[in-house]
């Protein structure tokens, strides 16, 4: 499971942000280093949810995609997400809107995502990675979500923490009929996000006290092809 990547994204494109848009990072450039291993992405329908800077839906570009449709709730996000596509003349749509909005506009080849997934103490503090007591406020609708986003015979790349739980997205995944699998693991010290929330970590439990480093991984998810 090595990426064929930089994981410091120094071979990756760059990215404009407007203020307070995610930067993209580590995780970041594992999910796109693991779609860019995973093949199939040429002439597909991408889907990339939570699309931040755009960064993913650029790279899916990139890298052939037929058409991307990127989704994100913040308004700065989706002009800087609509900024970088125009710039680089790439056939991305970038919309706002979460889940409900997004499925109305599937059946998806590939779906990617970076989701929110920082687990936090009280109401979500930052959209951008904050994602409730478990992390999972937005990862769980996703991975249900799934079978119907999904093309017959289409994959979804998932990036999140070791934090978050990656046998609770594993079960929940198969549980819907998927079939589902980590794809990409790298270990990475505590960002000032984590190094923050380390002590609501520790004592809810998620990580040893004391721990400063994260595994960050990639799911892959496929829908069977539907039987002939
Ligand atoms: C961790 S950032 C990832 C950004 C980008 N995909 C990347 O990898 O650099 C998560 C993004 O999800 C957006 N977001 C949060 N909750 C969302 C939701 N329910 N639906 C859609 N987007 C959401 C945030 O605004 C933020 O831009």
């Amino acid at each position: 499971m090595t990426a064929s990547l930089a994981l410091d994204g120094s071979d990756r494109p760059r990215v404009w942000r407007l203020p307070g848009v995610y930067r993209p990072q580590e995780d970041s450039y594992l999910l796109a280093s693991a779609l860019a291993d995973a093949g199939g992405t040429a002439g597909a329908r991408v889907l990339d949810f939570c699309t931040g800077s755009g960064f993913l839906a650029v790279n899916a570009a990139l890298l052939g995609a037929d058409s991307v449709t990127a989704f994100d709730i913040a308004p700065r996000a989706v002009l800087t997400a609509r900024v970088n596509a125009w710039s680089r003349r790439l056939p991305i749509r970038a919309r706002r809107g979460g889940l409900d909005a997004a499925l109305q506009h599937g059946p998806f080849d590939v779906v990617l995502s970076n989701p929110p997934y920082v687990p936090c103490e009280g109401e979500n503090l930052d959209p951008r990675w904050d994602a409730g007591a478990d992390g999972r406020c937005v990862l769980d609708p996703l991975c249900d979500s799934l079978p119907s986003l999904l093309a017959p015979g289409g994959f979804a790349l998932i990036v999140h923490s070791e934090f978050t739980g990656v046998d609770a997205t594993l079960g929940r995944l198969r549980d819907a009929d998927l079939k589902a699998s980590v794809v990409a693991r790298s270990r990475i010290p505590f960002g000032p996000v984590l190094r923050s929330r380390a002590g609501y970590l520790y004592s809810s439990q998620l990580a040893e006290p004391g721990t400063a480093t994260e595994e960050v991984v990639v799911v892959r998810a496929d829908r069977p092809r539907l039987k002939s």
